[in-house]
């Protein structure tokens, strides 16, 4: 939830550590903070965000070449200045850095208390140091071995870097739950640290992930991992695959924007190379593999949180429309704390764009536990939830920095889309026509999207020009639509603060239709080959009760054109692929929308882009 960033080098760690933790800002923007250790340690820190840090020490000459950094989102205790990182024991001489959260704080911090520890802030980070402190003074041990001990008395998800004042040569990490990456740099004896490789690609290509319940030690310009046990390992170091490009703007005003039209080639790299709709031949290893295993499934359980369990829901549409397979899709964070039902039969899927969710992560860890096959479906290659999988597919959307996420979730469907009929393939289910339409029309999709961004562009900025300052908005679709109608509501809402709902437009009945007014407009998915004509008359509904209607459409639609006071049209496909296609007018407006409102678009309050914690 937190983005942290650690240097250790001969040059000056103060660049690398701003630099870094801009790119790692989207994982929280709640305080920024670095430390340096020079020939004293010394840190700057400010409530907000880390241009508001810049500001802060802009007249001041920063040194040193020892240093972390930390970006926060608040868990535990008040967005302000005293709660912000990097931390700084009792003694002043260590400084720590923290991303996740330590459940039995309070005990610890209770029982530190009592032994004459006294606080500077609300945090459990805090906590965590001072317990550090105390083992290291108490003991008389070496700081790694003080944090192993403090590491094992702790329950809950970590990832911290320490730097110490008596020990000028020494960066000290350590995971659980929280991701960490260390970065070997091209000069002898330079390493970088961080959240994920964004704030170490420019630097270098060799990375060694952390495991859970390790520790690395740099000392001395040495790299070396040990466990919780104090067992040695062998760094296991790799090449990073992502470009410095992808993690840039590239001339767009917003990350968000330049992921929206970054769909054709997302979508694009999803299905790349896994079908041949000539063919109809699939190239997927988790489903060659698992053949036999999917011959056998009763059931399917995906879960996911907020437009990962869109698209979950998109493929309980596809997977029960093609292979005929029981689907229920899950709120991770529900599905973890009921007694749910699992067997050794049913195939559990993950979907994650970060693969760092903390409820989604526990949801599959449960389902592990209970013998089911578990697969994921994640973007960020390496990540927790990937590594945790049986079997799974990337969904090669490329690095997403907007927390709203929106080039990640077309690639989610892509995917599941490939997934349905895969499965549909090898358990019998589906005839060669239908086989062929879908992979024939899904191999033409990242065209259709790229000429409809071009295409609705216009369109999308005028409607929002017209709406901009409406309070509330409601989303209708039916069948493959209803998903679409939710994220098209969730894309709204957490970027531009408008209340907006999406609903089955057959439950506007039920309730939402009390809302209709003149002031509020009401997106219809109203595309022509799913429940067309029910959708029409949800529509005729709305206009009755003179409410507005943005529709999005079929090309060549006159019915509901004539009603709407909008339409939006989109390429008329086969029903299962109108998601890929319907929502991208839907991200456009809430886009624009919220720049227009002055909204900070890819960094929205009281977010983050990856929760690690529950
Ligand atoms: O990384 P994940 O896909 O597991 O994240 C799940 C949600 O936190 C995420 O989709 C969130 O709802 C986005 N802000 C939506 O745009």
């Amino acid at each position: 939830m937190c983005g942290i960033v650690g240097y250790i080098g001969n040059k000056n760690a103060f660049d690398y550590l701003i630099k870094g933790l801009e790119r790692l800002e989207y994982r929280g923007y709640d305080s920024a903070g670095v430390a340096l250790l020079d020939e004293e340690l010394k840190v700057y820190k400010t409530q907000g965000k880390v241009k508001d840090l810049v500001h802060v020490v802009q007249d001041q000459n920063i040194q040193g070449s020892l240093g972390i950094g930390h970006t926060r989102w608040a868990t535990h205790g008040a967005p302000n200045y005293a709660n912000a990182h990097p931390h700084i024991s009792q003694s002043g001489s260590l400084a720590m850095i923290h991303n996740g959260i330590i459940e039995n704080y309070a005990t610890i911090k209770k029982a530190l208390e009592n032994r004459g520890r006294t606080f500077a802030s609300d945090t459990d980070t805090e906590v965590l140091l001072q317990l550090i402190e105390e083992i290291q003074e108490k003991n008389g041990v070496e700081l790694y071995e003080a944090v192993r001990l403090a590491l094992n008395e702790v329950i809950g998800a970590y990832a911290i870097v320490l730097i110490d004042q008596k020990n000028p040569n020494i960066l000290i990490g350590a995971k659980k739950g929280s991701p960490l990456v260390v970065g070997i740099g091209q000069n002898k004896g330079e390493y970088f640290i961080a959240s994920d490789a964004t704030p170490i690609i420019e630097y270098t290509r060799q990375v060694s992930y952390l495991e859970d319940e390790e520790i690395v030690i740099i000392e001395k310009g040495e790299l070396s991992i040990k466990t919780l046990e104090n067992v040695e390992k062998t760094p296991f170091i790799q090449e990073l695959s992502i470009s410095l490009e992808a993690i840039e703007k590239g001339g767009y005003e917003h990350f968000m924007l330049k992921e929206i039209f970054e769909q054709p080639t997302s979508i694009s790299n999803s299905l790349r190379g896994r079908f041949s709709p000539t063919e109809l031949r699939f190239a997927m290893s988790s489903l060659i593999e698992y053949e036999d295993k999917i011959k056998n499934l009763k059931r399917i359980i995906i879960v996911a949180c907020g437009t990962s369990w869109h698209s979950g829901l998109i493929g309980e549409y596809l997977i029960e429309d093609f292979a005929r397979l029981p689907v229920e899709v899950e709120y991770a964070s529900e599905f973890r704390y009921r007694n749910p039902i699992i067997t050794e039969d049913d195939l559990v899927i993950a979907i994650s764009q970060s693969g760092e969710t903390a409820d989604t992560l526990a949801a599959l860890e449960l389902a592990k536990s209970k013998g089911a096959t578990i697969y994921g479906i994640c973007n960020v290659v390496g990540s927790s939830i990937a590594r945790l999988t049986d079997a799974g597919a990337y969904t090669h959307a490329g690095p997403e920095i907007g927390v709203a996420s929106t080039k990640a979730f077309t690639a989610q469907v892509s995917v599941l889309t490939l997934l349905s009929l895969g499965l549909a393939q090898i358990r019998g289910a589906i005839g060669t026509q239908k086989l062929r339409e879908m992979l024939s029309g899904l191999e033409v999709i990242p065209k259709q999207v790229e000429s409809l961004l071009k295409e609705c562009d216009n369109l999308c900025r005028e409607i929002s020009e017209k709406y901009h300052e409406a309070s509330n908005f409601l989303y209708l679709g039916r069948g493959y639509n209803f998903p679409i109608a939710l994220e098209g509501a969730l894309k709204l809402k957490e970027i531009s603060y408008i209340h907006a709902e999406g609903y089955p437009a057959a439950e506007m009945k039920h309730g939402p239709i009390a809302l209709i007014d003149e002031n509020m407009p009401i997106i219809v998915i109203a595309t022509k080959r799913g429940h067309y004509e029910k959708i029409v008359s949800n529509i005729q509904e709305i206009k009755a009760r003179n409410g507005v209607v943005i529709a999005i459409v079929s090309k060549g639609d006159n019915e509901v054109k004539a009603l709407a006071d909008f339409a939006i049209e989109i390429p008329d496909v086969e029903d299962a692929l109108v998601p890929l296609l319907s929502i991208i007018p839907l991200q456009l407006i809430s886009y624009y929308i919220a720049v227009l409102r002055g909204c900070n678009v890819d960094q929205p309050r009281n977010l983050a882009k990856s929760v690690t914690v529950e």
